[in-house]
């Protein structure tokens, strides 16, 4: 038996799947991921989609000034592939920097995903040139046919669509995001040589604490309900391992999903689950669960920076075990609430400091800064 470890002080991490929302929702979250995560690649899957260098800039500006100055926090942009997607307004995005990457969600399989890709073949030319100027790919991977098993929907994916994908463009860096299947696991692990472009894949906090027992326990659970849904049991084992493996092709993403509860708790209730409150803590409960806590770091620091070619964050996060529990419910606006995974219990860890950062651990921080993650 090992020795608990009651504290871990690691690299400052990044999120490279987030869902920060806009408006309100985004005054209510966006701390939540700006006082951990020195960057986070922001999905662009608002109403209307973010699909131009203007639209991501201004989108950028919002989130910026709803998280407090001295956070130290670079929102990284997405642009939202549509059929229609010109190559050459994408190649200018990324050049100036106003994109890092750009998103493709199979349409209708998603939040917002209306505008999403039918036919893939339709954004060969927007791949060609992204593969050109090295600019990332990343995957919602799910196929959307109708006689395809909902919870076959990414295996399938892997199968028939991503290895044509990575074929086709053996130069292009893709992401498949927020994995949930042993297969898709074993796809990425089996794809790591013989190209010239990397694949590499985000995995979510909750799925590394939940199977799909979890939306039907003692009733069905809306709260649970996220895309891709969350597998079986073995499946769970296979994202757990790979995320404590510390092999740099799995990298922290949260897929914090943000929608008010009454969107939820409803018929055609959304998908989604909001874990930006209590993150990298959840990571960490996991990572202790399986004795990897040393392998936290290069998952959540390390492994994503080196896929997107940027350097680590110098700053330092300080992990503390605590066991108060996960507030209810997050006010949004009015009466609009947010319910936060794990609520009500406790996740046996919380963010106390952050050391050699603008962002924490000054004198002079803000009120905001001092809430505990956990009892927010
Ligand atoms: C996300 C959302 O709500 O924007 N929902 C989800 O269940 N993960 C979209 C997505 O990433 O699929
Ligand atoms: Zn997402």
């Amino acid at each position: 038996m090992t020795e608990r470890i009651e504290t871990l002080t690691i690299r400052r991490p990044d999120d490279w799947h987030v869902h920060l929302r806009d408006g309100a929702m985004l005054g209510a979250v966006a701390d939540f991921t700006a006082r951990t995560f020195a960057r986070a690649i922001v999905m662009p899957n608002l109403d209307p989609p973010v699909t131009t260098p203007a639209a991501a800039a201004a989108y950028r500006a919002r989130i910026l000034e709803a998280v407090p100055k001295d956070r130290g926090f670079t929102p990284l942009m997405t642009c939202y592939l549509m059929e229609d997607t010109d190559a050459d307004v994408v190649a200018r995005g990324f050049a100036d920097g106003a994109f890092t990457a750009v998103k493709l969600y199979p349409k209708y399989a998603t939040t917002n995903a209306a505008h999403g890709v039918n036919n893939v073949r339709k954004v060969y030319p927007v791949l060609e040139r992204m593969q050109t100027i090295g600019m990332p790919l990343l995957l919602h991977g799910e196929v959307m046919d109708a006689d395809v098993d909902i919870f076959d929907r990414e295996a399938v994916f892997v199968d028939q669509v991503l290895g044509r994908l990575l074929a086709d463009f053996p130069a292009l860096n893709v992401v498949l995001e927020h994995l949930t299947s042993a297969a898709a696991v074993a796809f990425v692990r089996d794809h790591q040589t013989g190209r010239e472009g990397r694949l590499g894949a985000t995995i979510t906090a909750h799925h590394l604490h939940i199977t799909r027992n979890a939306l039907f326990e003692d009733g069905l659970r809306p709260h649970m309900y996220c895309l891709p849904l969350a597998k079986r049991e073995e499946d769970k084992r296979a994202l757990r391992a790979a995320a404590t493996s510390g092999e740099s092709a799995f990298f922290l993403g949260t897929d914090s999903a943000p929608h008010a509860v009454g969107a939820k708790e409803a018929d055609f209730g959304c998908a989604g689950v909001f874990t930006a409150h209590a993150a990298l803590e959840l990571y960490a409960r996991a990572f202790a669960e399986e004795e990897a806590l040393d392998q936290l770091e290069a998952f959540a620091s390390l492994n994503g920076p080196a896929f997107y070619g940027l350097p680590p964050n110098e700053g330092r996060v300080c992990l503390v075990r605590d066991e108060s529990c996960v507030s209810d419910s997050i006010g949004v606006e009015g009466d609009e609430r947010v319910h936060p995974f794990f609520a009500g219990w406790p996740v046996g860890w919380r963010v106390e400091t952050a050391i050699g950062d603008r962002a924490r651990g000054t004198p002079d921080r803000d009120a905001k800064s001092d809430r505990p993650l956990s009892t927010t």
